[in-house]
C-alpha cells in the first residue's frame, strides 16, 4: 500500500475530489494547512525592502491506495491540480506498513 500526501490550491479541491471519484478512489482525509515552497510564499515590497509574507493557505489530501494503483492515482490528481503557475503544490508519496478497519478488524488492502 502507498500513502499519497497532496499539497494543492484550496481552490482545486473540488475538481481533485470529482477526479478521484471517477477513478474509484474511495477513502480520502482532508485538512486546511498553510505552507510555502521555494518562493517562500507572496513577496511584498514595503518601503523599498522586499518583505515575505510566509505560508499560504493550502489544502493537504491523504489517500492510502493499494500499490499497483498508486501512479495512476498520482498522475489523475496531478492532472486535476495543475494550474501550471507556481504554487500548484506538490505530491509525496509514502510505503504504508499496514491498514485496519476497527469496525470489523480487516487488514491491508481489504481495509481501504
Ligand atoms: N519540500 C517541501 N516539504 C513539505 N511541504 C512542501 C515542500 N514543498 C512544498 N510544500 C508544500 O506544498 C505547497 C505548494 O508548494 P509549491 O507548489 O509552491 O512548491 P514549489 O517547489 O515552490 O513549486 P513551484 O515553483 O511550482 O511553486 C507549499 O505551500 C507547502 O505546503
Ligand atoms: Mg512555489
Amino acid at each position: 500500500m502507498k500513502k499519497i500526501e497532496a499539497i494543492i490550491q484550496p481552490f482545486k479541491l473540488d475538481q481533485v475530489k470529482d477526479a478521484l471519484k471517477g477513478i474509484g478512489v474511495s477513502g480520502m482525509t482532508v485538512s486546511e494547512v498553510r505552507g510555502h515552497g521555494r518562493q517562500k510564499g507572496h513577496k511584498e515590497i514595503y518601503r523599498g525592502q522586499e518583505y515575505t509574507v510566509d505560508l499560504l493557505p493550502k489544502t493537504k489530501i491523504e489517500l492510502v491506495v493499494p500499490a499497483g494503483r498508486a501512479d495512476e492515482v498520482i498522475q489523475v490528481l496531478a492532472a486535476a491540480a495543475r494550474t501550471g503557475s507556481i504554487g500548484d503544490g506538490k505530491i509525496f508519496v509514502y510505503d504504508v506498513a499496514e491498514a485496519i478497519r476497527i469496525r470489523n478488524d480487516d487488514r491491508g488492502e481489504l481495509a481501504l
